[in-house]
């Protein structure tokens, strides 16, 4: 059992170790030209910066206009806000990045809370099976976990369940809702336009488990819910992990497409900004970009999120060394069969790579060389990697970068004291990306940004925000 207040802390993580392309000592021309020529496609300018915010933030007011356009701007139905006094027990369970998990949360008032958790791996069969199965495993993992924790309820009531699903929602109320698409290598049959909520109490009904899905809720809006939690400055929520997307809170009156209750001056939106630039109009898309999102189960959709997510950006890199291998400029034209297959370049190598700070980058060889089989490397293949590694890495951090300045810009909130907090793999774990993020930010408002705009680690997000969003719906009903 853990006791640790959801608190903004010091990130414990590598920095990137940065190699100057200057320094590397090419094998010829072509190669040099083939790396600046890949340094040129992945870099982002800060006009490039500011051009996708603007556009971005084009996209947010569509959205916020109508329904289906690019990015969703849904409305989450979340309209109070939290000052850390909330006390109650509730159950949450978060499904939609690599694996499921079940917490109960226990809120014990002035920001503290206390967490049982445990995580359940979901076979990649069941994310591409039938929905009922995927939804009769999560009912069958909360039953377990209540088992495991001896958690029982008195009499005939019911635990209170927030139900975090990361994936594109139309929220039709605080529990109700039907799915837009699936994402991040989910693709249940079945389910699209129906609402996730009903499948998984259908699912508790049959057990017999006795638990009411109080609460739908997105990972990104759960992380600002968490982050507020005993931050009462939160303006944003973002995942940078699997997947990526944003939450913020928006004024009622800019969201013409309500038409619900308008008697609460703000609602949270999940903006599913993973989804901007379907047009192909603005972000810098490359062939191994492309090559990525054709052979992605959801071609041609979550265009931004393919680029910054954890999910892809090894692809992305494997799909850059393939290329140089084909042309014989790295590992003298040779491959390994475990590069040669689809997915098996990590994004977490990439994490290794980046922080290889040895002058024989050890590290870097030690992933080449002992998981992914390379016979031999030279120093020359291994700079280039960790070349490349950095340009798809910073590319990422600058893009996340450009969509945090839009919803800043776009609320003002970069003028006065604001917090984000930020939960995901890529943000806990990668070299330098929240130093990338803040980079960005200060190019784009100049140096009060830093003075202004906190960014934290909100951890457990997901677990933690679910049930206050369960706590915010049972006192709406009340
Ligand atoms: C989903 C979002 C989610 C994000 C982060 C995206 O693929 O569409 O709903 O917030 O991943 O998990």
């Amino acid at each position: 059992m853990t006791s640790t207040p959801i608190a903004s802390k010091i990130i414990p993580k590598a920095t990137r170790v940065h190699l100057d392309p200057n320094t590397i000592d090419y094998t010829s021309d072509r190669q040099r030209n083939a790396v600046e020529a890949l340094i040129n496609e992945f870099t982002i300018s800060t006009q490039l910066l500011q051009d996708v915010k603007a556009n971005f933030m084009e996209g947010m007011n569509k959205g916020l206009q109508k329904d289906g356009e690019t990015m969703a701007m849904v409305t989450s139905y979340v309209m109070g806000r939290l000052d850390g006094s909330e006390v109650g027990s509730y159950l949450a369970l978060d499904v939609g990045g690599t694996n499921l998990r079940v917490v109960a949360v226990h809120l014990t008032g002035g920001g503290e809370i206390t967490t049982r958790q445990t995580k359940y791996r979901i076979d990649e069969k069941l994310k591409v099976g039938e929905a009922k199965a995927l939804f009769d495993f999560m009912a069958v993992c909360v039953d377990s976990f209540l088992d495991e924790h001896q958690i029982t309820v008195r009499g005939d009531t019911q635990f209170e369940l927030g139900f975090t699903f990361s994936f594109p929602v139309l929220q039709t109320s605080i529990n109700r809702g039907t799915l837009i698409s699936w994402t991040k290598g989910f693709n249940a049959s079945g389910m699209v336009g129906k609402d996730p909520v009903a499948y998984l109490q259908d699912a508790f009904n049959r057990r017999h488990i006795p638990v009411r899905v109080a609460a739908l809720v997105n990972d990104t809006v759960g992380t600002l819910l968490a982050h507020a939690y005993n931050n009462p400055d939160t303006c944003m929520g973002v995942i940078l992990g699997t997947g990526c997307n944003g939450a913020y809170i928006e004024k009622m009156e800019n969201i013409t497409k309500w038409k619900g209750d308008a008697s609460a001056k703000e609602m949270i939106i999940n903006m599913e900004f993973g989804a901007f630039d379907k047009e192909r109009a603005i972000l810098p898309l490359t062939m191994f970009d492309n090559k990525m999102d054709r052979k992605s189960v959801n071609p041609n959709k979550q265009i931004l999120e393919k680029m910054i997510a954890g999910m892809y950006l090894g692809e992305i890199t494997r799909n850059i060394l393939l290329n140089l291998i084909d042309r014989r400029l790295l590992f003298e034209g040779n491959i390994s069969a475990d590069l040669n297959q689809m997915w098996t370049f990590e994004t977490a190598y990439m994490s290794t790579i980046e922080a290889d700070s040895s002058a024989t980058l050890h590290a870097t060889r030690k992933i080449l060389e002992s998981t992914l089989n390379f016979p031999s490397t030279t120093m020359n293949d291994r700079q280039i990697v960790k070349v490349i590694v950095e340009l798809v890495g910073k590319r990422a951090a600058r893009l996340s970068a450009a969509a945090i300045a839009g919803i800043l810009e776009h609320t003002g909130a970069w003028k006065q004291k604001a917090a984000i907090g930020i939960d995901g793999s890529l943000f806990e774990y990668y070299p330098s990306f929240n130093t990338d993020i803040m980079d960005g930010l200060e190019e784009v408002f100049g140096p009060i940004v830093r003075q202004n705009v906190s960014i934290g680690l909100a951890q457990d997000g997901s677990g933690v925000g679910a049930a206050l969003c369960a706590l915010l719906a049972a006192k709406h009903s009340n």
